[in-house]
């Protein structure tokens, strides 16, 4: 199949570049997420070498407490994964959270119990422990607000708390306990976290919800003008979605949708033989969700023509996604899923999605950051790269700050069995070929990244790749491929599933041949023609 990626045909010639706001990630009070991860856990202390203090010298508590460092240096912005920002304290533990429990000496937190997954929370990670990572790292922090047991006199102090400027309570606790006077400028503030969830603490209704988070809109922004709120959406094609985008669209400047590949699997009732095309087909389902979700928006803006108010660009935030299967993961610790090799496939799968359909999201928060269905895991003394985390790092490191190109729509579609969440009811058949490029212009000229996902489990695939506009010098190609569809990394074998990285000359850019149930990331470095 010859494959023309033409540098002068973009997708959206006149949209902002892509954003590195794809590759967000989330941290909730779950599992060994913060105590474990993100901090020591205090049961199984780590090595002092791998353990970092906070700035100003002082002991994380009274104890060895403090970031993990390993973590740290693959989260960082300027890290291995390059993460801009980062979503914190949930999730469903935020709808029992109560921010003024996190914050003060240390010794004098309330211990308390948590409803989301039924443990309890020392609460000695709170706000300014949160600000303080996100500094270290660089990343910018998003913070979700309890909408299920908190009150709105505690969301309006809580903003104060972080953003406030002058001399009230709030912001001169926040001083005290910080002792800096410069705020924690957050920007981005979600109104509840699944709040149509009957499994979330004080779920509501649709219209009561949009009732509610209305009028915290609008005490939210007075308290601070500056902030950009998020409105919690489901899929992003419910009826759900419908009512919260039409009715928030004035006040909230994105909306939030959730999605799991895997999630509701059970082996028990599910179609005999078809684990594999579940898994590397399901993220069809999301790409539907986002243009359903998009249509919400533009119908929720006609409305607001008709009525002579101005358009509101309301973008996506897909502020959680990833594989979870229920199989792997539900039964473990704390959402402890160990990712195999078909899990990578449907992961490219997802990202190639949010690229593609990056017009339309303004944020994606990968769900989650460490041990918790993450693509990293700890123990008190190593980090384990899961299978997830190669094809992340190409994304976060290659797919950023450039534009999608046009590529031809594959003839070869998937026809089996459908199922119903996963694939659209049938109707929507995607190919087994997947692919995604965008050209970024770099200090040397321009380089051309293509993502080739090759979904098909018994042929290989041969990319003719040809080039208009476009000179090319070099082509580096990273291939995952592992005839066992079960593979996994552990700790005594980290590297059983990574990327082989091979540099072709130019001449050798034909004929490359993308194999079976397998994934190649091309980075193609030339010039403009
Ligand atoms: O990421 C795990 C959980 O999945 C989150 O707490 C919740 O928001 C979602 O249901």
């Amino acid at each position: 199949f010859p494959l023309d990626l033409n540098a002068k045909s973009l997708v959206h010639p006149n949209e902002e570049p892509i954003t590195d706001k794809l590759y967000a990630g989330f941290l909730e009070h779950l599992g060994r997420c913060i105590y474990g991860g993100i901090v020591d856990n205090p049961k199984a202390p780590s090595p002092k070498e791998l353990l970092e203090k906070q700035d100003d010298g002082k002991e994380f508590t009274k104890g060895r407490l403090g970031f993990r460092k390993d973590v740290m240096k693959i989260l960082a912005k300027d890290g291995e994964l390059e993460i801009p920002m980062l979503r914190w304290p949930g999730g469903n533990f935020v709808s029992n959270y109560h921010w003024q429990d996190g914050i003060g000496p240390i010794e004098k937190r309330p211990k308390r119990i948590e409803l989301a997954w039924l443990s309890d929370e020392s609460n000695i990670f709170g706000t300014d422990e949160f600000i303080d990572y996100c500094r270290a790292t660089g990343c910018e922090p998003y913070l979700c607000l309890n909408m299920g047991t908190g009150t709105y006199e505690e969301a309006l102090a809580w903003l104060e708390y972080c953003n406030g400027k002058g001399d009230t309570h709030w912001a001169n606790l926040r001083r005290k306990h910080t002792g800096r006077d410069e705020p924690h400028n957050i920007k981005y503030w979600g109104l509840g976290n699944e709040m149509w969830g009957p499994w979330q603490v004080g779920h509501l209704s649709p219209t009561d919800y949009a009732k509610k988070a209305k009028q915290w809109a609008h005490g939210l922004k007075l308290v601070d003008p500056t902030i950009k709120l998020v409105s919690c959406g489901e899929t992003g094609a419910s009826q759900w979605d419908r009512e919260i985008i039409e009715t928030l669209i004035p006040y909230a400047d994105l909306h939030s949708i959730h999605f799991y590949t895997m999630l509701g699997h059970d082996k028990a009732s599910s179609v005999p033989g078809f684990e594999y095309e579940k898994n590397v087909f399901g993220p069809a389902a999301a790409e539907k969700h986002i243009d359903v979700c998009k249509s919400l928006i533009d119908m929720a803006n006609i409305g607001r023509s008709w009525q002579k108010q101005p358009a509101r660009d309301m973008k996506i935030c897909f502020d959680e996604w990833n594989v979870w299967d229920e199989v792997k993961a539900y039964g473990s610790v704390g959402l402890e899923q160990t990712y195999d090799y078909t899990d990578m496939l449907g992961f490219c799968a997802w990202l190639n999605v949010l690229v593609r359909k990056h017009k339309d999201i303004g944020i994606a928060c990968l769900a989650q950051s460490v041990n918790v269905i993450s693509p990293l895991m700890t123990s008190p003394d190593g980090i384990l790269k899961q299978t997830l985390y190669h094809p992340l790092k190409l994304f976060s490191t290659y797919m950023k700050n450039g534009h999608l190109l046009q590529l031809p729509s594959m003839p070869d579609v998937y026809d089996g069995p459908t199922y119903p969440v996963y694939i659209q009811q049938g109707l929507y058949k995607p190919s087994y070929i997947d692919m995604v490029a965008v050209l970024v212009k770099t200090a040397n000229g321009a380089s051309i990244r293509l993502s080739v996902l090759n979904r098909h489990p018994e042929a290989s695939w041969k990319v003719d790749a040809a080039f208009s506009g476009f000179k090319v010098d070099k082509v580096e190609v990273h291939e995952i491929y592992s005839d066992d569809l079960d593979a996994v990394n552990t700790f005594e074998k980290p590297d059983t599933v990574i990327p082989k990285i091979e540099t072709l000359k130019a001449a050798e850019r034909t004929g490359y041949e993308v194999k079976k149930h397998s994934w190649a990331f091309f980075i193609f470095d030339g010039t403009l023609a």
